[in-house]
């Protein structure tokens, strides 16, 4: 049942080792190939639709200058803020995500981002050879996890109404012992797709029937374009791990997320992560602290995130409609920061599409980087970011992917 060629995904290029010998754990591990292709130095007329960042301008910028000052002119709270804390992160950081998340301090653990999270979950789950339900197409990085730990991958497709809950009931059925179903619920990465309310509370009784755990990566849930949000995977299961970060509206560069486990998985999360890191930075959580226990204030920064967002997708598909409206299809986003496209069967594939656009300052990411196993299912997709360029950028961008499509005909 499960397609061949399961790990790793393509392109692989060799992992440099030097002349020190690695443990062949490691040397074994494959190198994921950059979203980009390489620019020579730095050029500023180069526009990157690549990253999965918050624009520039939605970030708390002179919040954070303010906090820091006040941080740091104190010299109590300026050494606390440069200590050791505790394992699982500051307590106060704990509570305020187990209020937000409707759960007791206990289940939560703080971490250095969504990625870490699922690193952790999955190494504290996995044994080698356990079957792995990824997104198809997924989150690359995840299937360098699923790899790491001898995961045998099987894909499942994610469609503007997320992962097909129905087909992994059907893998169950035919006799599939599954341990994880990880999945993007919220504004897929790179789709844009988001899994119904129904089949959310389906796979947790899926999940429960079958004794797998659903391992929820959801770091676009807060980019909701309108405001809504769907009722997301109940966290009173033992089988739902949720993972979840502050990258997308406070900043990648914090390096802090969260975990929601099961009280008795989370002191085994909690023994994993101390054997590498002790503890998520005391700085980036002191940083944040004073600012998320001001009422409102981080559902005001939201509010102000999701205008800047949704008018930067606004302008982006608006350009893509005029400008290669027969050459790429695409869903408007309702959320998050990709417009994940294919092009059209006239069209020239898309590794053309990147390299002719890379010519003129323009950098993509195909969709060949999506494939959970390696296939040429997404061969003929692009994913643009759209968050990180500046709004007059977006439609010169555009241009620029009319002007690379014309060359490659
Ligand atoms: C689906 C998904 N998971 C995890 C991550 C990594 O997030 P973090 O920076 O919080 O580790 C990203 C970032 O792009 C993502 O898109």
């Amino acid at each position: 049942m499960i397609p061949p060629g399961s790990i790793p995904p393509a392109p692989i290029v060799p992992a440099p080792i030097g002349d020190v010998a690695v443990a062949r754990r490691v040397s074994a591990l494959s190198v994921a190939a950059p979203y980009a292709l390489p620019t020579r130095g730095f050029r500023s007329s180069v526009i990157r639709l690549v990253s999965g960042a918050p624009a520039p301008e939605a970030l708390p910028l002179d919040d954070f200058g303010r906090t820091a000052a006040e941080l740091f002119a104190d010299a109590g709270t300026g050494a606390a803020a440069l200590a050791y804390g505790p394992h699982a992160g500051q307590p106060a950081l704990r509570d305020w995500i187990a209020g937000r998340e409707g759960v007791d301090l206990s289940s939560v653990l703080v971490t250095n981002g969504a990625l870490h999270g699922v690193a952790l979950a999955f190494g504290a789950l996995l044994e080698q050879g356990d079957v792995v339900v990824l997104d198809d197409p997924v989150f690359p990085d995840t299937v360098r996890i699923a790899e790491q730990y001898g995961a045998r991958v099987l894909p499942v497709r994610v469609g503007p109404e997320g992962i097909d809950v129905q087909r992994i009931e059907d893998h169950l059925l035919a006799g599939v012992r599954i341990r994880i179903v990880y999945t993007v619920a919220d504004f897929h990465n790179p789709s844009g797709g988001v899994l119904p309310a129904k089949e959310r509370a389906r796979l947790v009784e899926l999940a429960e029937q079958y004794g797998f755990v659903i391992v929820s990566d959801n770091p676009y849930r807060d980019t909701t374009f309108d405001g809504s949000y769907v009722e997301d995977f109940a966290t009173g299961s033992p089988r739902v791990i949720k993972v979840g970060t502050f990258t997308k509206t406070l900043g990648a560069g914090l390096r802090l997320g969260w975990v929601i486990a099961p009280v008795g998985l989370l002191g085994h999360l909690e023994n994993l992560r101390r054997r590498t890191d002790f503890h998520s930075s005391t700085l980036s959580q002191e940083l944040i602290l004073p600012l998320l226990n001001q009422p409102g204030w981080f559902d005001n920064l939201l509010v102000h995130n999701r205008s800047v967002h949704r008018a930067k997708a606004e302008v982006f598909v608006d350009a893509l409609r005029a400008e290669l409206i027969g050459d790429l299809q695409f869903t408007a986003p309702a959320g998050g920061f990709f417009v994940w496209a294919r092009l059209a069967d006239h069209a020239p594939a898309a590794s053309d599409v990147v390299t002719a656009a890379a010519e003129r300052d323009l950098l993509l990411t195909s969709g060949r980087h999506f494939a959970p196993d390696g296939g040429s299912q997404w061969d003929r997709h692009l994913r643009f970011a759209f968050s990180a360029p500046t709004l007059s950028e977006l439609p010169v961008a555009v241009g620029r992917l009319r002007a690379a499509l014309d060359a490659c005909r």
